[in-house]
Order: structure tokens, then sequence, then C-alpha cells
């Protein structure tokens, strides 16, 4: 089941999981806080009650949706659940387009699931950053913001 999560109110274990998907773990809590900005919405991936994924989308430029955050708990993965939750909150969204930064470690699973690399860049600190979409995966319904805040796909 995903849920949406309220940056304010986190469930237990979110943390934990959110931390590895960002370059430093300890600025988690902060981060978050992004996501009491309009247009951020972040979702919770649970199983019998346990979180197994974390999720953060960024809807507030009806052009350009962007997936800012994504991790699976090191147990579950490889076993395609990060692929399904990017399939559900697409539908979900209507997201006919959507766009992800990210580094050399994740860039191989969003090229296998269909994005391609549109830009490259290289950080101060020597770190390649590649930027990545994927179009055209649903209908071009546009912007969507009244969908229901629980999915039970999963
Ligand atoms: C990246 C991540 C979200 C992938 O989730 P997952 O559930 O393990 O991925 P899936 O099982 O859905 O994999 C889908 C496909 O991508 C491939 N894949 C998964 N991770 C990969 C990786 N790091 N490099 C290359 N390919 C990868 C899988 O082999 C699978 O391919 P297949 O369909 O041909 O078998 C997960 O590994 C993770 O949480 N990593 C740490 C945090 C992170 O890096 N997040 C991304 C930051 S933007």
């Amino acid at each position: 089941m995903i849920r949406e999560v309220d940056a304010r109110k986190l469930p237990d274990g979110f943390i934990e999981i959110f931390s590895s998907c960002i370059g430093r773990p300890g600025d988690a809590s902060e981060i978050v806080g992004l996501y009491e900005e309009p247009g951020w919405r972040l979702f919770a991936i649970f199983e019998e009650r346990e979180i197994v994924a974390v999720a953060g989308l960024k809807l507030d430029s009806p052009s350009e949706h962007e997936l800012v955050h994504l991790a699976v708990k090191k147990e579950r993965r490889s076993k395609g659940l990060g692929k399904k939750i990017i399939d559900i909150l697409t539908g979900a969204f209507r997201l006919s387009d959507l766009f992800v930064w990210t580094d050399d470690e994740a860039v191989g699973f969003y090229k296998s699931i269909g994005f391609r690399i549109i830009q490259e860049e290289t950080t101060l600190h020597g770190i390649k950053r590649y930027k990545l979409a994927r179009y055209g995966m649903y209908f071009s319904g546009g912007y969507c913001n009244h969908v229901d805040t629980i999915f039970d796909e999963t």
C-alpha cells in the first residue's frame, strides 16, 4: 500500500529509509522539511504496517514533474519495488513526463526502466550527477491534483 504522508508527522521508520537516498544522511530531517511546500508530495510504502520504501514528488511546475526522492529498504531491493512505485505514482498523478536527478549508483536503475539521460554535471566535489527523463509514460491528461492519497496497488 502506498500512503501519502505529512512531512510534519512522519511515521516510524520513515527517516531511516529516506536517509539512504540523500547525500548527507544527517540532513534528512531538514530535507524532509521541503515537503511542507505546496506541490511537494511525500509517500511511504507499507508492507504489513512496516515501511519498506519512501518516495517524494515535486509537482509544483505543470511542465516538469520531478521524482525528488526514492529509496527502498535494503532487504527489499532488486525485487521490482522501485519500478512499481514509479509506475503507481505515474498512473495516479497522470504524469506523462517525469524527471529525476541521480548519481552513478542509481543511474542504471532509471535507465533500465525507460528513463534516458538528458543532462550530465560534475559537482565541485567531483561527483557525477545525471538528469534523466521518461517521456510519454501515460496519457497526457495534464496535471492532476485530485487523487486519493491512499493507493492499494502494491
Ligand atoms: C535505486 C533503488 C530505488 C531501486 O529500487 P529497487 O526496488 O531495488 O529496483 P527494482 O527491483 O525495481 O529494479 C528495476 C530494474 O532496475 C535494475 N536495477 C535496480 N537497481 C539498479 C542499479 N543500482 N543499477 C542498475 N540497475 C539497477 C534491476 O535489476 C531491475 O532490472 P530488471 O527489470 O531488468 O530486472 C534502490 O536500489 C535504492 O533504494 N537505492 C538506494 C537509494 C537510491 O540510490 N535512490 C535513488 C536516488 S534518486
